[in-house]
Order: C-alpha cells, then sequence, then structure tokens
C-alpha cells in the first residue's frame, strides 16, 4: 500500500476534562513562582493588608507562603475559594470598568490549586479562630489521606496564610523547565520588592525560608523613595528625580522618580504602575528609553519608577492573561507628557552636571548644535504637540560630574564628537596660581553641593547659548595645547595637527558670559578692600560719558543698584553696603579679578543698560554688562613689571585651561570676530617641505 492510499480522516472532536481544561488554563496565568506571587500579593493588598510576609524554599518551587493581616476569608467561602471563576470583586461585566480590586476573574487562587498543593488558613478579625483549608483542583480535600476536608479550626491571627508546595508537580516539562531556583529566587525578590516600593503604605517582608535575615523588610508608611533606597542602593535613588504631573481634562495624573543624567547604569529598571497595577506596557518603555538614550552617557541605562494613574473607565485591565498588559485611552497624549515631563525635570536639573550634545561633525563640519537631535529626542519631540518649538525643546543631553581640566569630548561610535559643558564652578587647576595682587582679597568659590538653578530665564538662556555653539571650535578650544604668547592680546594653540592664532581678549568676552550663566549663583566672592563708593563712580562714568548732570546720573545708578541690592547680592555675589559702598563681586574665573578701571562703566551700565522690568532680558543684559566688565586687558606699557606677568600668569593657568574639558561651547561669532584663526595644519607643511 502506497503512502497515497493512506485515507486522511478527521479525528472525532471531542469535549476535554474539565481537569485538563482547568490545568491549561492555570498554565496561561501561572507560568512561574513569581507569576503566582504577584496574583497573592495582590489578594492580599485587596484585603486591605498592612503587613505582608512572603517565604519562599527552593525559588518557590518547593514551598512559597505568603502571610497577610487583611480582612481574611469568610469560613462559608472557603469552599469555593479556589474553583474558578469565583470573586467576591466583580459581579456584572460592566463592573470590570470600574474596577477598583486587582482581581476580577476568580482564576487566581483556582489556577494555583491545579498546579500545586494549596492550603489556606484565615482568620477574619471578629472570629474566634482560624479555620485551615486544603486544596486540590481547584476542591477542598483532606489534609491527611482519610481525613475530612472540611476547614479545620485552628489557632491563627487576623489575616490569612497562603501556603503552595510543590509548584508544577503535576506538570513535569514545566517543572524541568524551572530548574535554576537563584533565577526564579530573583524574579520572586524582583515582584515583591517591586510592590514593597509602590505600596509604601504596606510593610513587606521576603525571606527565604530558614533563612535568619530577610532580604526585603520595608516598613509600614516609609515613603517610596525610602523603599527604593532599600531595594536598590543608596547610589541609585541619589541619582534619582521626581516628576509629577496632572491633567485635569484627561483626569490622568503621574508621578515617579527617574534617573538623573548623573546616573549611571547597564541595565535598564523599569517600575511601571498604572491604576497600581505593575504592568510592561512597551510604548511607555520605548519612549521613555528613546529619551534616555540622548541623555545617559553611552551604556547607561535609565531607571523608572512611574505611577500613573488614569480614570478606570479609560483602563482595559483584561487584555492579557496575567494583567501584565493594560491598555487605556489617549494613550499617545499621555505619553507625550510623561516625555516631557521628565524632559523637562532634566532640563530643570542639569545646571548642576555636565551637557552634552551628541553631533556628526564629520558630516556637517560647521554646523549648529541644534540640528543634531539624536533619535531619541526625534522621538520625544514627535511624541510632542507639533507647535511646540523643538529647538527650545532640545533635550540636553547630560553627563556625570567629571573634573573638567581633564574631560575631553569623546569620540561617538559614528564618529561624531559628543560635546559636553562641565558647569561646574571654574576649578581650572594647571600650573602655578598667579599671586594676587595686593588690593584684592579673594573668597574660594562656594565648595559643593552646587545652588541647583530652576530659573526658566536663566535656563532658557543656556538653551540658548547651545544652539549658538560651533561644534568644531567648541572641540578646538576645548582639547587645545597652549604653545606660547605672541603678545598681551594673542596666543598660539595647537590642536591636532594645527596651530591657531588665538585673540583671547576678544574671546573672552564670550567665555565670561558663557561662566556668568552657567557659574549663575555658585561663583565665588572678589572682596573689594577698600569698597569704593558707588556714587563716586558713577560720578566718574558719567563724566566720562558726557551726561550733562553726572551728580544726578550718579545719584540715579546709586538708588538703582540700592533698590535690588538683595537680587544682586543673592544671584550674582554683589554686595552693596547701607553707606553705598560696593564690597564684592562675582569672581567667575577662579584667582581671576576684572580690571578696576572698569568698575565706574560697569556701574553705570547695570543700571541704565539692564533691562530691570523683564526676568529673562535683565538675566541677559546683566550678563552681557557683567561680561564686559570680565573681558580682558592687557596691562599698559607703563604698568610695572610684576603686573604684566601675573596678567600672563592668569591668561596661561586660569582663563584659557577653563575653556578646556569641555566646560565651554564656543558661538559661531567667534570665528566672524577673527578671534581664532589658523596658521598651519601639518600635512601642509609636510608638501611644503616635499617641494623643497
Ligand atoms: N489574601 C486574601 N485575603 C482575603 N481574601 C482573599 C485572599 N486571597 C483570596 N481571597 C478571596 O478569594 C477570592 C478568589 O481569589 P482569586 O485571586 O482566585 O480571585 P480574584 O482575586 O477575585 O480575581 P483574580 O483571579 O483576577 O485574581 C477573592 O475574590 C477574595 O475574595
Ligand atoms: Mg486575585
Amino acid at each position: 500500500m502506497s503512502l497515497k492510499d493512506v485515507v486522511i480522516r478527521p479525528v472525532p472532536i471531542r469535549k476535554l476534562e474539565e481537569s485538563v481544561v482547568n490545568r491549561i488554563a492555570a498554565g496561561e496565568i501561572i507560568h512561574r513562582p513569581s507569576n503566582a506571587l504577584k496574583e497573592l500579593i495582590e489578594n492580599s493588598l485587596d484585603a486591605g493588608a498592612s503587613s505582608i510576609s512572603i517565604a519562599v524554599k527552593d525559588g518557590g518551587m518547593k514551598v512559597l507562603q505568603i502571610q497577610d493581616n487583611g480582612h481574611g476569608i469568610r469560613t462559608e467561602d472557603l469552599p469555593i475559594v479556589c474553583e474558578r471563576f469565583t470573586t467576591s470583586k466583580l459581579r456584572e461585566y460592566e463592573d470590570l470598568s470600574t474596577i477598583q480590586t486587582y482581581g476580577f476573574r476568580g482564576e487566581a487562587l483556582a489556577s494555583i490549586s491545579h498546579v500545586s498543593h494549596l492550603s489556606i488558613t484565615t482568620k477574619q478579625a471578629d472570629s474566634e479562630c482560624a479555620y485551615k483549608a486544603t486544596y486540590a483542583d481547584g476542591k477542598l480535600v483532606p489534609a491527611k489521606p482519610g481525613g475530612s476536608s472540611a476547614p479545620e479550626p485552628c489557632a491563627g491571627n487576623n489575616g490569612t496564610i497562603l501556603t503552595a508546595e510543590d509548584l508544577f508537580y503535576n506538570i513535569r516539562s514545566r517543572k524541568d523547565a524551572l530548574k535554576n531556583i537563584r533565577d526564579e529566587y530573583t524574579r520572586i525578590f524582583e515582584v515583591a520588592s517591586r510592590y514593597a516600593i509602590h505600596n509604601s503604605g504596606t510593610a513587606f517582608t521576603c525571606r527565604k525560608l530558614g533563612a535568619p535575615k530577610a532580604d526585603l523588610n520595608t516598613l509600614h508608611g516609609a515613603s517610596t523613595i525610602t523603599n527604593i533606597r532599600q531595594v536598590f542602593g543608596a547610589k541609585i535613588s541619589n541619582s534619582l528625580v521626581e516628576i509629577q504631573h496632572k491633567d485635569q481634562e484627561l483626569q490622568a495624573e503621574f508621578k515617579g522618580h527617574v534617573s538623573s543624567a548623573a546616573h549611571e547604569m547597564h541595565k535598564s529598571v523599569f517600575l511601571l504602575f498604572i491604576n497600581h497595577r505593575l504592568v510592561d506596557h512597551s510604548p511607555i518603555k520605548r519612549a521613555i528609553e528613546s529619551l534616555y538614550t540622548s541623555v545617559l552617557p553611552k551604556g547607561s541605562r535609565p531607571f523608572v519608577y512611574l505611577d500613573l494613574r488614569i480614570k478606570p473607565e479609560d483602563v482595559d485591565v483584561n487584555v492579557h492573561p496575567t494583567k501584565r498588559e493594560v491598555r487605556f485611552l489617549n494613550e499617545d497624549i499621555i505619553i507625550a507628557q510623561i516625555i516631557d515631563c521628565i524632559h523637562n525635570k532634566l532640563l530643570s536639573t542639569n545646571n548642576s552636571r555636565e551637557f552634552a550634545l551628541q553631533s556628526t561633525l564629520k558630516k556637517q563640519p560647521s554646523s549648529s548644535l541644534d540640528n543634531h537631535d539624536g533619535d531619541g529626542q526625534a522621538y520625544a519631540a514627535s511624541l510632542r504637540p507639533s507647535s511646540t518649538d523643538k529647538q527650545s525643546e532640545n533635550i540636553q543631553p547630560l553627563f556625570t560630574n567629571r573634573n573638567s581640566n581633564t574631560s575631553a569630548p569623546a569620540t561617538t561610535e559614528s564618529g561624531g564628537i559628543e560635546l559636553s559643558l562641565s558647569a561646574g564652578t571654574d576649578t581650572a587647576e594647571a600650573g602655578p596660581a598667579p599671586s594676587p595682587s595686593r588690593e584684592k582679597s579673594y573668597a574660594a568659590p562656594k565648595a559643593n553641593p552646587r545652588v541647583e538653578v530652576r530659573l526658566t530665564s536663566i535656563i532658557n538662556l543656556r538653551k540658548e547659548l547651545q544652539r549658538r555653539a560651533h561644534v568644531e571650535l567648541t572641540q578646538i578650544l576645548s582639547e587645545h595645547i597652549f604653545v606660547g604668547f605672541v603678545d598681551d592680546r594673542r596666543a598660539l594653540i595647537q590642536y591636532q595637527t594645527r596651530l591657531y592664532m588665538l585673540d583671547f581678549c576678544k574671546l573672552s568676552y564670550h567665555l565670561f558670559y558663557h561662566r556668568c550663566l552657567f557659574d549663575f549663583m555658585n561663583y565665588g566672592r572678589i572682596i573689594l578692600q577698600p569698597a569704593p563708593s558707588i556714587h563716586d563712580l558713577a560720578m566718574i562714568a558719567a563724566s566720562e560719558l558726557g551726561n550733562e548732570n553726572p551728580e544726578k546720573a550718579a545719584d540715579d545708578v546709586l538708588r538703582r543698584l540700592s533698590d535690588n541690592r538683595e537680587l544682586l547680592a543673592e544671584y550674582y555675589n554683589i554686595t552693596i553696603s547701607d553707606t553705598g559702598t560696593i564690597d564684592s563681586l562675582p569672581m567667575v574665573v577662579r584667582d581671576y579679578s576684572p580690571d578696576y578701571d572698569k568698575l565706574p562703566l560697569f556701574l553705570y551700565n547695570a543700571a541704565n543698560m539692564v533691562n530691570w522690568d523683564d526676568e529673562q532680558q535683565f538675566f541677559k543684559s546683566f550678563t552681557n554688562v557683567l561680561a564686559t566688565l570680565y573681558v580682558l586687558e592687557p596691562p599698559l606699557s607703563d604698568d610695572p613689571q610684576n603686573t604684566k606677568d601675573d596678567y600672563r600668569l592668569v591668561v596661561e593657568h586660569r582663563i584659557l585651561p577653563s575653556m578646556k574639558g569641555s566646560s565651554f561651547w564656543a558661538p559661531e561669532s567667534i570665528l566672524v570676530e577673527n578671534a581664532l584663526v589658523q596658521l598651519v595644519d601639518l600635512p601642509d607643511l609636510y608638501r611644503i617641505f616635499e617641494r623643497c
């Protein structure tokens, strides 16, 4: 008989035995011990427990036990509690749309009873004693062969103890696949600790049976961040920033703790809770990861704890057998809000760290930085309403605070460079410190912690600088090697094989403008002794400028500055005494103080050229006036030799190094002003020599 002769007939359809159906269904809900634990924790939380203790043997395969102090199970419900589709939490299908409990299907305990030996001891607060019941395949069974299957009264605390033993004893293939008990315990710990972090009103412990110490031990009422610290350690918890947002219209809100840019971790950690359910939500995860790709150093991954609450009617919780997934209305809008919120938070906290933007220098040699959105930024931007200004929304990727003198921009895989900016107070250390001249007195720049600046106006001005930065120029200045002075205005510097002439006096304006903004509220202090009179100085300036009534002009200057002296003291370390003297100035670059001959003009301009009415315009114009005060002025030819020596020492060891190590985003205008000119490139020289 050939194969062709075999007639393939349909096999008769039969109804599966209930036990088979139940075991298959159970397998969909309980894949491994950690799934069972999740269900049991949720039941305890639904029962209002304020304390949950978990004990585990052999990764939960041998014993998985959970004890809570919740409301317990009614004795009369014990016979049916492990049957499929029995629940105290849902009556009508419609109730699902407003469900406030984790459970609603009445399947979890049934599933566990189909794949393990399950026992429940439970006591309600008003019962005289506890009852213990044993289950197999959803039904009550005797605890010992030949005994009664009815729940037995026993001693016990209020609440419920559930013990699942020999998990998957009746599904060999599953049991064999779960041999790595360490791995299973890790997963159990992960589930327990995540619920512990999210439910700060409940104390959690998790331990291996027989172990003297619990691996997880959170306290009732401890804050979320305390719990995160307990589970993930201080290093991670200290690097987190808090986020919060509420959308009245959608009735959605979220809060959480997410990595700041200073965070370095090689594995992403997502604790994502939607209406208190621990879920995987790929679109949210992808969007956040994408955002962080452009923010964190290469290879570093984010930590995200997000507690998202949405109107229950807008959430579909019934989309996955293990409830690991949910769907909700207005996903795109809410995800965009999450991304925006994290993004803004990072922007507002980044001043205390370093900034960096990835760019592709080789492809676009002289383009400015704002053309170089990373993928993540593009994605984040695509989620935002299109009407927003993308440039101003550029994420400033942040790097951990490195020593600004030693960290050169890193080369990226793509062959581009990363530009980073140290926002730290200038700490140029190279070389001998110039001896301060006698009449100047310095106070050291503020030690850590830096003051964190949250003023949107300052952040916007910094972003403006970032947008105007020239990638190649920034890199040259960041990595240059000082060769020597040409004169008191110009120096030769080398970058790779090229030699440049730098007009450091012209450049110093940009540098000081930059430092004034980035070290805002973190300056050192230059104490003026003896403190000069503002009125006298303003009179000098007014006269020099040909003001018809210098006396009145000086009065105005003094009044204007005295009226704003609190602001000047707080933001700029500019102190004005009751007697009208100026006692101190900000020290913007260490050991460098401006030419005091410029003080009269500075005071005059501060009063007259600064817009005191609009916050952002004020900071912009005041920074401009301040930077102008600090601009390097070469010594006069009849100045004493030691003044000239000091000047060059300051330029070589303080001013020029403060541009290095990614501390300065150089604007394109430096090129326009011819402040940096390339003199020669080594390969060109070779060619000349070859011809000779
Ligand atoms: N720890 C507990 N304390 C008090 N009651 C409990 C506890 N665990 C389970 N129950 C009761 O047993 C019932 C069945 O639990 P089970 O987890 O099987 O279903 P559910 O929670 O209602 O729904 P789901 O299958 O979606 O979890 C619950 O509805 C609840 O009334
Ligand atoms: Mg349940």
